[in-house]
């Protein structure tokens, strides 16, 4: 099998086989990493660039890691200390990546929608890493592989996410990818940190955090992404974390075994308390070591189809 496309900008317009896809060749990759020997020849002969208009830790480091043990050539570049700083366009920009012989270009960017202009510019595959508000596909597949992981299957899990999923794009990627696979997935957060379109997603929305996360499977929380917003939303961070923080009570509303999910970076005391975060239930860290499968099976299934086509 191989993907469709020559890129992946978001789950929106994935098939439900390709996630599926996506995810058994992760768990191949995962036997990769966690191995004495983290390196393969995948990528050999390939050359990897990751391009950020944005901070990032997990995301990035993760990219650059995978395309690192599978052989590739890999360089980095963000916005402060390229031509970018000098005014450069981002095609431009693309466009000069492309010219020097790259396979994949990795973006995050803070506009929506500048990965797929992106895509429609270069030869390269683009991976979208993050886009304004819109999608950040391979955190919800890094997402949707350790629910998988730990409860076997994703059809018939209920997904309660919850806080500003206004601002954030990894629920978006997780709504779009998580009902495909037949999962149930339930918002709350406060009011004005609700997208009145959301409902038309297939998830349930609520109003209190405690109506979405009565017998769930996997409670995801959300970080608030004060720097997104252009006026302030809510009366202080200290009122959202009454209402919409995850505490020890709280999580008594979701099933015994549910799992505690967040994408990262947390702020702890906010979203979540310190004590949710490292409670046994929580998967954080394990979300950290599956990115780096799921970039791994990414970047091997996007240069493969490349390879694929030319050799048709
Ligand atoms: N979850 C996530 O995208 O984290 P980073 O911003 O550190 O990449």
């Amino acid at each position: 099998m191989n993907l469709r496309s020559k890129d992946l900008l978001g789950l929106k317009d994935l098939a439900a086989e390709e996630i599926e896809y996506i995810l058994d060749t992760a768990k191949t990759m995962k036997y990769i990493i966690t191995s004495n020997s983290k390196r393969t020849p995948h990528l050999q002969g390939k050359s990897i660039v990751t391009l950020f208009y944005e901070n990032s830790t997990r995301t990035r480091l993760s990219f650059e890691l995978a395309s690192k043990y599978m052989s590739s050539s890999s360089a980095n570049i963000s916005s402060s200390g390229s031509s970018v700083a000098k005014g450069e366009s981002l095609i431009d920009t693309g466009k000069t990546i492309d010219m020097m012989g790259t396979d994949v270009i990795v973006i995050r960017h803070p506009q929506s929608g500048a990965p797929h202009l992106l895509a429609g510019n270069v030869n390269a595959s683009v991976i979208n890493a993050g886009d304004g508000m819109n999608e950040h596909p391979t955190q919800a597949l890094l997402d949707m592989f350790t629910m998988r992981e730990k409860k076997g299957a994703l059809k018939g899990l209920k997904v309660a996410i919850l806080g500003d999923i206004y601002h954030s794009r990894v629920a978006r990627s997780n709504i779009w990818g998580l009902t495909k696979m037949g999962a149930e997935v339930s918002l709350a957060g406060p009011a004005t940190l609700l997208p009145p379109e959301i409902e038309r997603t297939g998830a349930k929305v609520f109003s209190t955090i405690h109506e979405a996360m009565i017998d769930a499977d996997v409670v995801m929380s959300l970080r608030l992404q004060l720097e997104r917003q252009k006026k302030a939303l809510f009366p202080t961070v200290r009122e959202y974390s009454r209402f919409f923080g995850l505490d020890d009570n709280r999580l008594q509303l979701a099933k015994k075994d549910a799992l505690i999910m967040h994408p990262g970076p947390v702020n702890r005391g906010v979203e979540l308390t310190s004590s949710v975060a490292d409670n046994d239930s929580s998967v954080i860290n394990e979300q950290v070591t599956n990115g780096v499968a799921v970039r791994m099976a990414l970047l091997y299934l996007l240069t493969r189809r490349g390879t694929h086509e030319a050799a048709n």
